[in-house]
């Protein structure tokens, strides 16, 4: 979401949430004011909640070409492996890219593959693939390729302009109905180009804030409407040898109210079971409670979309790192979030927002980063696609989210709600007997280091620093993970340089 529309935005959502301030508060405002950690945490495998499939971030926008088109090799690398490496990084596992429906790549806007209306819904469409997508293929050939990445999720923002009612990518729309197979042919022939790349797409949305008409690339779109729709998407991927590979998600509403009204209409139609992920963001209404689904659920584009940069862990407001450890945690905690997904990764210092984790000077490359990325970093490098929370018990001055991962390893997340101490963690037989047991902390000095663990087996004690994420991990018991061989990766094809055409309006922000 543009960050100038925020508040328009959130006018908009006041008749669902009737304090628009109350709910930003929810999310993102207010102190710890807990005490002391401490206390013995006991895991209880027997207990069982959601799946995770991991954390991420988005590249749409032509984002990805801060890394893709870096004009330093080493920060390239370095950006790769902030994001992506589990050693160095934040290890994060999913990646949204946006699917192009603009005839432009100036700027940031997305260009589509089919440009020209091939003359109506029933005529051959004519693709003009560039084998860029506006810089996310490269970026994913690499997730894929040097890190081990199996989520790549490809979300439309709107369809090309000729398939809408209003004939522009722009200023919302809807899909005219005579289009929604040929849209559908479009989005799985997306995927068909990222397979022949290297790339096996594994998620795949046909809108974005269905409930928000953008001044940029957007399409309106109601549960009905999307329920209809679906229920040609399914189809068509299944014919073409998809069904298994490509989860279908819906419907990354602007705000949790839309979202949980549009899931409601999909299931009275019968298209709950077509879905592979129940998509949100909260801009325009915070999360309530969870979703009646047994659908995964990922909070997909979160961000503190207008607080000025900020790189602080305690400080820096709504951007702040440990304010992103906890929305995470109310997430995985409260409103059963199996996928969680930052806003941008890197995006250029205009706006000066905190809606990146990661700000790209576009003209020298260089970097800086911001704490949000290590609070990341404690989930995800930890928390692992297919891993199951489970129960816990005792503990003090801590929210627990613990989980068993898929190689056996044992992660548990523990965030501070104010005062340090000591907190022992007893695993019992949850943890694989004889792997090495470690522990990472972030906060304002540390940026997920390692720290000392004490104690053996099942049973260690771990010093939780005031204001902090600690997270405690039990190996799996023999290197059950192989290690990702390193290809070296082909060079991207030189771009064409774009001409630069002054725009009068700030770039457009999704
Ligand atoms: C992508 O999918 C194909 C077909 O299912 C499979 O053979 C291939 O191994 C997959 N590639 C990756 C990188 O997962
Ligand atoms: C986890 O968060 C802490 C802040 O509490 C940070 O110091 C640490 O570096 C983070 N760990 C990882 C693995 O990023």
């Amino acid at each position: 979401m543009r960050f100038s529309d925020l508040a328009l935005a959130i006018a908009a959502a006041a008749p669902a949430s009737a304090n628009p301030l109350q709910w930003a508060k929810r999310q993102f405002g207010g102190g710890f004011g807990g005490g002391a950690a401490g206390g013995t945490i006991t895991l209880d495998a027997s207990k069982t909640y959601q799946k995770m499939d991991g954390f991420g971030f988005s590249l749409a926008f032509q984002r990805a070409n801060l890394i893709t088109n870096n004009p330093s090799e080493k920060y390239k690398q370095e950006l790769l492996d902030l994001l992506f490496s589990r050693e160095t990084g934040a290890g994060l596992s999913i990646i949204r890219n946006g699917i192009g429906s603009s005839t432009s790549s100036n700027s940031d806007w997305m260009n589509t593959f089919a440009p020209d209306n091939p003359g109506g819904p029933d005529a051959e469409p004519v693709w003009k693939w560039d084998g860029k997508d506006s810089g996310q293929l490269w970026v994913s050939q690499q997730a894929v390729e040097k890190y081990g990445v199996t989520q790549i999720y490809g979300n439309a923002w709107s369809p090309p302009a000729y398939m809408k009612t209003n004939n522009n990518e722009n200023n919302g729309g809807n899909l005219s109905p005579a289009w929604y197979q040929a849209f559908a042919n479009y989005l799985v022939q997306y995927v068909r180009f990222y397979a022949e790349a290297g790339v096996n797409i594994t998620h795949l949305g046909p809108m974005n804030e269905p409930d928000f008409s953008a001044s940029y690339a957007s399409a309106l779109w109601n549960g009905n409407q999307a329920a209809d729709f679906i229920k040609v998407l399914h189809p068509t991927l299944e014919s073409a040898g998809l069904g298994s590979q490509v989860a279908i998600t819906c419907c990354e509403s602007a705000g949790w109210g839309h979202q949980s009204a549009m899931l409601g209409d999909i299931k009275r139609s019968g298209a709950e079971a077509l879905l592979g992920a129940v998509t949100t963001h909260t801009y325009m209404g915070g999360a309530q409670g969870s979703f009646d689904t047994k659908v995964p659920v990922w909070f997909s584009e979160q961000c503190d979309l207008n607080g000025q940069w900020s790189t602080g862990w305690n400080s820096g407001g709504a951007g702040a790192g440990i304010v992103w450890a906890r929305n995470i945690m109310d997430a995985v905690l409260n409103h059963n979030a199996g996928g969680y997904l930052y806003w941008e990764g890197v995006q250029w210092p205009n706006p000066n927002t905190n809606e990146k984790m990661i700000r790209v000077d576009e003209t020298t490359g260089a970097y800086e980063v911001a704490s949000r990325l290590w609070a990341f970093a404690n989930w995800s490098r930890f928390v692992r696609p297919g891993a199951v929370r489970i129960g816990t018990s005792g503990g003090s001055g801590v929210r627990i989210a613990a989980f068993k991962n898929v190689d056996d390893s044992v992660a548990v997340v523990l965030l501070s709600q104010g005062g340090g101490g000591d907190v022992t963690v007893s695993a019992g037989d949850v943890a694989p007997a004889g792997g090495a047991v470690t522990a990472w902390a972030s906060d304002e000095t540390k940026k997920c280091e390692a720290i000392e663990v004490t104690g053996e087996g099942g049973e260690v004690v771990v010093n939780v620093a005031a204001n902090s994420i600690t997270t405690v991990h039990f190996g799996a018991a023999v290197a059950a993970e192989e290690p990702v061989e390193e290809t070296p990766v082909e060079e991207p094809a030189e771009e064409t340089p774009i001409e630069e055409t002054p725009i009068e309006e700030e770039p457009a922000e999704p």
